[in-house]
């Protein structure tokens, strides 16, 4: 039997290593930075204590026993000396101005309030030490998006006051960003550094003060444009609207707009960072050989201390009749470690192919193609967008189609999108009317529906046969029922039975008799930062996507997923519900934390990286979310209008790498609409681009709860589970009960009207199965693998302990839970698990008693699933029982509970839970 062994000091010195490689510096005036050994420094703002390690929502979930803060890392560094009296005055302060963690999913603040600082307060820390460091903290995520206001985008008028008092005051002040995403910058030239931390997870403090004490240099690079304004984003205008969000820029996204039109308006361009050393780079060799250009280019450190450089190409192509952006990135790498003097020669190849375009409307002749338009295709070298310098010509001679398509998910909504416009100054913005669909798509999809086969009936194949080799699938399948097929078509969650406590969702063998026939469930869990497990077990917390991407290292954030890989086998997850890979349209987006880039280029490599380590250790992750997931506001119901264009080179393009390239499995469809159609019933996209043109051939899931429609014109809602599998988007994610349709969803209805056929949910179920087959799940249905994992550095019994074996008491309404066994003593906490029938709002009464004062007062908090509920203060009761009642909200039947006794002293009878309020998934 293979062994598996996760050494948890590697896994944290790899996650702490991508935090001081995902650090971009963008100022560092006067050598402010690396802390020099003997310097007492100065630190400001609350972020040294309340680190963010993450944004919010499902991405932010994972449970961690400590995140190392910035100022406890500090403290811990020989060497250097924190200003005590400046700290002792923010200690105080902050114990009067607590954090906020805000109410509930999505009610988390933007920030915290920072402590205003006077003039004399500066001026006293400056006497007392040479350099100040500034913390400026953000978060924000999943239904929440940032806003262009003073404490999400923009900063506060304390915070820009801060920035200003401090800087004029210390003649050395580095402002450090622990944020998910970038945020305005009007301030910069006010302090002499400035560092993107942005949220490093687990090890954020630690990689942090790496970088801040010179212990590494930095080599992050922006993945972003940083403009001086919000406005200057091209997409700023047409983000965060309720119904359709026009994708006007089209292409032309970060740096593809500002280079092409707007360079006066950047502040920090894409690929930008800076290190405590310097490097020459030059081109020794680029040579074209069958259609790809390798190119070698020397990296030589000209410093003083060893750092990491990363070597940029990108592509200018000839405008054509196409029109096309300045700069497109087409490839990367990054150095090892140079000590001073070193050299290192990096060899880049880039297929001529990746310089294509898409013809969405026919200009070139080639309607549907992505093709070389006749030119020359001149690439640039460097370590940013804007001082990349040009060093060799590609000529085309005459146009070359390089790849026939068709077309798919073109929009039906009129709207006019950007092309260059070329004037005697150079290119500026013009627009031209964007193609339109021109395909019956429903004729399309009618041709193309799989033949049925018919029921056999149960002749004792088991899936186990199949991968013995000893059945085909079909005929494992045909022995299924239609019940069973609309059965397996719908996932189990959240906090399913059959999987990991507190994970997303079960798959696969979701009803007793799906098992029967030896299907296991596999189990999926967020992601993509982490393993969030709703019951409070404890994992690991990874830096964010964008920091990860920063790193510009796909071999470091390789090795970083097969630590994850590891630990999701020891936590018998199949698959992550990540990596997260959409585009960075507008910085707004709240959820950019978890994805990786404004370049499709990166973003792709990143998340075949990501692949690649889970892998390595037969996991994998969940692309999500496909595709075109670009704000979350009215996420559920916002139409994506969006060239297929636009489609094809920026919000597909890193799917399609991660499907090609990374071999990815596992896909995740969007709340929203992609031109009119739900992406969960997305048929151009879930079949006839993922599958027929990439050679796809796993599972796709819908976004938990998300609507379906089949076309336009029908409404979308939660129970079309007949056009999500017509589009061969297989899981319905999530319902209580698979096997009795709890959810009411349409496929039986669907089947019985002809309007789905059973050829297309066995073509679900083989995709759903072909993934359970080369699962872990199914290695340990097998007897092949029992999913123990060696785990050395960590201490299980203190930290990371996981119950597999959750027993789930099945409640009536009113029916009381006995108390009587709880340990009521001072901190204690008792758990127990219930079932319930219905979803919703109930109203919650503990009986309880205590001989103590009637002063006394000893609370005793609900946690459901992980997330604080009520909480019961009692007093003294003379001995008397008496009752409390609160309410709490059920969104799961499976309920995972733990009640906490803050003080010890209380009598408990018994617990009860009666329905108030019944609310379901499938109509809110
Ligand atoms: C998010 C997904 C996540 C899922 C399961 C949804 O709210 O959009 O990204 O994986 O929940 O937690």
């Amino acid at each position: 039997m293979k062994t598996y062994t996760l050494n948890w000091d590697t896994y944290k010195q790899l996650a702490r290593t991508a935090v001081s490689e995902g650090a971009v510096l963008l100022k560092n005036e006067q050598a402010t930075l690396p802390l020099k050994a003997g310097t007492t420094v100065s630190v400001f703002g609350r972020s040294q204590f309340n680190y963010y390690k993450s944004g919010t929502g499902s991405g932010g979930m994972v449970n961690v026993s400590h995140v190392t803060s910035p100022l406890e890392a500090l403290q811990a560094t020989e060497g250097i000396d924190v200003n005590e009296s400046l700290l002792e005055t923010y200690e105080a302060w902050v114990e009067e101005n607590p954090f906020d963690q805000g109410v509930g999913w999505a009610g988390e603040p933007w920030s915290q309030p920072e402590m205003a600082v006077t003039d004399e307060l500066v001026e006293r820390a400056a006497a007392a030490s040479d350099v100040a460091l500034v913390f400026i903290g953000r978060t924000a995520g999943e239904d929440r998006d940032n806003t262009a206001d003073p404490g999400s985008y923009l900063l506060t008028d304390i915070e820009l006051e801060l920035i200003e008092k401090v800087s004029r005051t210390f003649s050395k002040t580095a402002v450090v960003l622990n944020v998910g995403n970038i945020i305005d910058m009007r301030w910069a030239n006010e302090p002499s550094a400035i560092l993107y931390a942005w949220q490093g997870g687990l090890e954020g403090g630690t990689g942090l003060v790496d970088v801040l004490t010179g212990t590494v240099s930095p080599s992050g690079k922006l993945t972003d444009t940083i403009a001086k304004s919000i406005d200057d984003y091209p997409s700023t205008k047409n983000f965060g609207h309720a119904d359709k969000g026009i994708y006007q820029e089209d292409i032309y996204v970060g740096y593809r707009y500002f280079e092409t039109f707007a360079k006066d308006d950047v502040l920090y361009p894409f690929g930008f960072g800076l290190s405590y050393t310097t490097f020459a780079t030059d081109v020794v060799s680029s040579d074209e050989t069958n259609g790809v250009i390798t190119v070698t280019i020397d990296v030589v450190n000209t410093g003083d201390v060893a750092g990491k450089e990363v070597v940029q190409l990108y592509v200018e192509k000839p405008q054509g009749v196409l029109g096309n952006p300045a700069r497109a990135l087409v490839a990367f790498d990054k150095t090892n470690l140079l000590a001073p003097g070193e050299r290192e020669t990096l060899t880049l190849s880039v297929p001529v192919t990746e310089f294509a375009s898409y013809d969405d409307n026919g200009a070139t002749g080639h309607e549907s193609s992505f093709v070389l338009e006749a030119g020359m295709y001149r690439l640039y070298a460097g370590t940013d967008v804007r001082s990349a310098e040009a060093f060799y010509d590609y000529a085309v001679e005459a146009l070359e189609v390089v790849e026939t398509l068709s077309e798919n998910m073109a929009p039906v909504t009129s709207f006019e999108r950007i092309k260059p416009r070329a004037t005697e100054s150079g290119l500026t913005v013009g627009y031209e009317a964007t193609p339109l669909r021109s395909v019956d798509v429903e004729a399309r999809y009618l041709a193309e529906r799989p033949v049925v086969r018919e029921e056999t009936g149960d002749t004792g194949v088991k899936l186990a046969d199949v991968y013995h080799g000893k059945a085909d699938l079909e005929t494992f399948l045909d022995q299924l029922t239609d019940e069973d097929l609309a059965c397996i078509v719908r996932g189990q969650g959240m906090n399913s039975p059959r999987v990991t406590p507190g994970t997303a969702a079960a798959f696969g063998g979701v009803s007793d008799r799906l098992e029967t026939f030896g299907i296991p469930a596999a189990c999926c869990a967020d992601g993509p930062s982490g393993i969030r497990m709703d019951i409070g077990t404890k994992a690991f917390a990874l830096p964010n996507g964008t920091l990860l991407a920063s790193t510009f290292n796909t071999r470091l954030v390789e090795d970083l997923f097969e630590m994850t890989g590891l630990e999701m086998r020891k936590n018998r997850v199949d698959t992550l519900l990540g990596p997260g890979m959409n585009i960075h349209r507008n910085p707004l987006n709240g959820r950019n934390f978890e994805y990786f880039s404004e370049d499709p280029h990166v973003t792709g490599k990143m998340a075949v990286a990501q692949l690649n380590g889970m892998h390595r250790v037969g996991v994998t992750g969940t692309l999500k979310h496909f595709s075109a997931n670009n704000q979350e506001a009215h996420r559920h119901d916002i139409d994506s209008v969006v060239s297929e264009r636009a489609l094809r080179e920026i919000y597909l393009k890193g799917f399609e790498m991660a499907v090609k390239e990374g071999k990815a499995t596992s896909i995740m469809t969007t709340y929203g609409a992609v031109n009119g159609i739900w992406t969960a019933g997305l048929y151009d996209q879930n079949t006839r681009v993922l599958r027929d043109e990439w050679g796809f051939d796993g599972i796709v899931m819908t976004d938990w709860w998300a609507k379906v429609n089949h076309h336009e014109d029908e409404p979308a809602n939660r129970q079309n589970t007949a056009a999500m599998v017509r589009s061969q988007n297989d899981l319905y994610m999530v319902v209580d009960r698979p096997d009795t349709n709890s959810f009411d969803d349409n496929t039986a209805a669907a089947l019985a009207d002809g309007s789905l056929t059973r050829g297309e949910l066995l073509r679900s179920a083989a995709n759903i199965c072909r993934f359970v087959l080369t699962s872990p799940a199914m290695e340990r249905a097998l007897g092949i693998h029992d999913g123990s994992v060696e785990v050395i550095g960590l201490d299980e019994e203190a930290d990371q302990a996981i119950d597999f074996d959750v027993t789930y008491r099945h409640l009536e309404s009113g029916e009381p839970v006995s108390l009587s066994d709880a340990d009521t003593s001072t901190g204690s906490m008792h758990v127990f698990a219930v079932s319930v029938d219905e979803t919703g709002t109930y109203d919650v009464t503990i009986t309880a008693k205590s001989d103590a004062g009637e002063l006394a007062q000893m609370p005793v908090t609900l946690f459901a699933n992980n997330i604080p509920g009520p909480t019961f203060t009692f007093n003294g009761t003379d001995g008397e029982w008496v009752t409390q009642t609160k309410q709490v909200f059920f969104l799961n039947q499976h309920n995972y509970l733990q009640l906490y006794f803050a003080l010890g002293g209380l009598d408990v009878k018994d617990i009860t839970f009666t329905l108030a309020d019944s609310f379901s998934m499938k109509n809110g």
